[in-house]
């Protein structure tokens, strides 16, 4: 792998890289390892566990309720992208770099050239993605706890990022996303959008944001095709700690702690709490049973059929 992937890497990038927005071109198009084929071999190949494939809204108006989880196992890769083409699908294969040594590889590439670009850099958990979308569909207004970084490689997105503050996503909000309560409950206005900031993302095109960062994305009129990259540096270590601690003292203990601080004595506590709650298993961790109610096929409506609901045991 001998391209460079990033094209115009600036000192401002550098400069902004840690917690800032970021948009930058790329070279993963160039790399072949995106064509209809290769796409239908992975979606073949990769283990059943980390594949999923969602339907979902069109508009942000229909919020969570037409999305749901299906089943692409007895579809071969070619109809899987056939039936996301033309229909409203979310396919997700997660942590390719993990199972995948091309992806493994891309992994390396990808954070030397930014440890190259931004010295001190240290990242760690990093997790590669691949999206396959269909036109149109729509992703809700949600926060992550990684930082998160959106490759594009073929077809559109708008991406909406919003501020990371009060307005946005309430500190109550956040420590539930930090503690894998469902993130539904976000609450999202139409106003928010005149505050955001808004990416007309391109095929070799990157975009980052700031950590938590609420954001929501809108597909463009074609199949879209991304690399979702998460990642942490080590402030997100912290960041975990302090929302974490924070929600467990207002739930279990209806303590509301004020400091949301990434520095000092306060801060260090509770990196120290964080790992005595996990470890007592204080918090229940929210495991949500899944259910499959659909499996795709090409020549259906949508992309899918309903089946009977069945619960999700792999
Ligand atoms: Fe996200």
């Amino acid at each position: 792998m001998d391209i460079e992937i990033f094209k115009n890497w600036t000192d401002k990038h550098s400069k902004n890289f840690s917690d800032g927005f970021m948009l930058i071109e790329h070279r993963l198009v160039e790399m072949g390892i995106f064509s209809d084929q290769a796409l239908a071999r992975l979606i073949e190949t990769h283990p059943d566990e980390l594949s999923m494939v969602y339907t979902m809204p069109l508009k942000e108006a229909e919020g969570h309720d037409s999305f749901r989880e299906g089943d692409l196992r007895e579809t071969t890769g070619k109809d899987v992208i056939a039936a996301v083409e033309n229909g409203r699908l979310w396919v997700q294969l997660l942590k390719l770099n993990k199972v995948n040594p091309e992806y493994k590889k891309l992994e390396k590439k990808i954070i030397s050239e930014m440890k190259g670009n931004v010295p001190g850099l240290k990242i760690f958990g990093c997790r590669l993605s691949l999206l396959i979308s269909s036109p149109d569909i729509h992703v809700s207004y949600h926060a992550d706890i990684p930082r998160n970084a959106l490759w594009q490689v073929r077809g559109t997105k708008k991406v909406y990022i919003y501020p990371v503050s009060e307005k946005f996503i309430s500190e109550t909000d956040l420590e539930g996303v930090y503690l894998g309560e469902t993130q539904e409950a976000i609450k999202y206005e139409e106003a928010f959008d005149q505050d955001a900031s808004i990416v007309e993302l391109q095929p070799g095109e990157v975009v980052t944001w700031p950590i938590n960062g609420p954001h929501r994305i809108v597909n463009g009129d074609s199949l879209s095709v991304s690399i979702a990259m998460e990642y942490f540096e080590p402030i997100a270590w912290f960041r975990y700690a302090v929302f974490y601690t924070n929600g467990i003292m207002r739930r279990r203990f209806g303590i509301p702690l004020k400091s949301t601080k990434i520095s000092g004595v306060g801060m260090w506590m509770k990196a120290f709490s964080s790992t005595f709650f996990k470890l007592f298993k204080v918090q229940k961790k929210h495991q949500l049973t899944r259910y499959l109610t659909f499996k795709v096929d090409p020549d259906s409506e949508g992309g899918f059929v309903n089946i009977e609901k069945k619960e999700r045991t792999f």
